[in-house]
């Protein structure tokens, strides 16, 4: 399959300030389950093995840059938003010598699926089209372009919303966006392509009339799934398409085995790897990149955050949130806790409401935990603060920073102090 695809291109435009969303950073960026909006497309896109994926972005390029981590992309800059025809345009000048189909996605419909994309190229390469449509029904299409059909059935224009009359509007069969083009002829076409619309901008969507009118085939493919070609606009429809990734990456870590009591509560960000086994207890939130072993326990209400780690048969329990914090083999934090930069020994019990104090309004400091250690309920941690294998703290309390717990030994008190043991007589 790879060496059929080296010919393909694929732009993911990502330039929108996405002025709709009424938000502060630029629309692709937005978090989606851990992965900025504009990932979720590169990546569908990546999957495919094309020659090469070129991101349209604005001129801040980067944050952008830094949201696409290390994947394989060439990034260009659009200096003004003038609308999603200029900015293929934009593309075009790292294509110089693009021949082939050219796959154009958006950064802000991050739901399409490798598959999906592969029957639109298969579509598109068949039917020798300049350019191939992806086109979807939907009960209400407002915010999308509407699909204009001839008496032939062809499609004949795609109409926004903001320029369409109200028989127009009416119209059900909607563009997803999601166009293949056929280089370099449709990238020549795209340069004759004006702004007469409502937003002054140079649309895409007008590539449709112009290849029609220069007689160049103009083929659609109705997509079944309306699901992979939702975009987002603004709040309500970022609500939907989370809703939708949420429900996936869930349905994933079940095939494979993961318990999910209550997948209605639970929130697994993308990125959190969790070994079939692992019981999730519902109204649970598990962000950035985290590792859930076999037989641990998470939940209920509980909150991982970025870089926790829990072993094989480690249980974290109600209202206890972890940071950057490692729980050895069978360890327990079930209630009430704070854990951050803190790495807690295999079999070691964390009692409730025991709270890692971690920050010093400056930086953050490690809490280290032995194996075995039994830290008793109330115990604040000061950072950094190590209490060692088979140590005690006692109800309440506070262990200073620079402490070490010995060994076996019993600190209680505020501050914390060795327990003396009575004198033998
Ligand atoms: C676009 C389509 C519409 C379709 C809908 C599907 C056009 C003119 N309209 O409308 O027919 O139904 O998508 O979701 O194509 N972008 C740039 N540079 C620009 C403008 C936009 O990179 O100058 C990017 C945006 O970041 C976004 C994508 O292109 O990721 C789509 O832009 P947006 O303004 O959201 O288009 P829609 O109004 O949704
Ligand atoms: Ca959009």
């Amino acid at each position: 399959m790879a060496d059929m695809s080296a010919d393909l291109t694929v732009v993911v435009l990502a330039a929108g300030e996405g002025k709709r969303l009424k938000g502060a950073r630029p629309k692709v960026l937005t978090p989606l389950w851990g992965r900025p909006s504009v990932c979720w497309p590169v990546d569908a896109a990546l999957a495919l093995e094309p020659g090469r994926v070129v991101v349209v972005g604005g001129p801040q390029q980067d944050e952008l840059r830094r949201a696409l981590g290390g994947r394989p992309v060439t990034l260009v800059s659009q200096e003004r938003p003038e609308g999603t025809g200029a900015a293929v345009l934009t593309a075009r000048a790292a294509l110089p010598s693009a021949s082939g189909p050219l796959l154009v996605l958006y950064g802000d419909c991050p739901l399409v699926e490798r598959g999906l994309l592969e029957r639109l190229v298969a579509a598109h390469r068949s039917s020798g089209a300049m350019l191939t449509v992806l086109t979807m029904r939907l009960p209400d299409p407002h915010g999308y372009g509407r699909i204009v059909r001839d008496a032939q059935g062809a499609v004949a224009a795609i109409v926004e919303e903001r320029d369409a009359d109200a028989a127009t509007a009416a119209i059900d069969e909607v563009n997803t966006g999601v166009w293949v083009l056929q280089c370099p002829q449709a990238l020549e076409d795209l340069t004759g392509i004006g702004r007469r619309n409502a937003q002054g901008e140079v649309y895409l969507t007008d590539l449709v009339q112009l290849a029609r009118t220069r007689g160049r085939p103009v083929a659609a493919l109705v997509c079944d799934d309306a699901e992979q070609v939702l975009g987002f606009n603004d709040q309500a429809d970022l609500a939907q398409v989370r809703a939708v990734l949420r429900r996936r990456l869930l349905a994933r870590h079940m095939a494979a085995g993961v318990e999910i009591v209550d997948p209605a509560t639970t929130y697994i960000d993308a990125d959190v790897l969790i070994e079939p086994g692992a019981r999730i207890l519902p109204c649970t939130v598990i962000e950035g990149a985290c590792r859930i072993a076999a037989g641990c326990e998470v939940g209920p209400f509980a909150h991982l955050r970025e870089g926790t780690v829990l072993r094989a048969g480690a249980e974290v329990g109600n209202f206890t949130e972890t940071k950057q914090t490692e729980l050895g083999e069978g360890a327990k934090a079930k209630h009430l806790s704070y854990l951050g930069n803190c790495t807690v020994g295999a079999r070691a019990n964390i009692g409730a409401g025991t709270i890692t104090a971690n920050y010093d309004g400056r930086a953050k400091h490690a809490t280290v935990v032995g194996e075995r250690a039994f830290v008793g309920s109330g115990t604040v941690l000061v950072a950094p603060v190590t209490v060692e294998a088979g140590a005690t703290t006692g109800a309440g309390a506070v262990v200073t920073r620079q402490s070490v717990v010995k060994a076996g030994e019993t600190w209680v008190g505020v501050p914390a102090r060795p327990l003396r043991k009575p004198e033998s007589p």
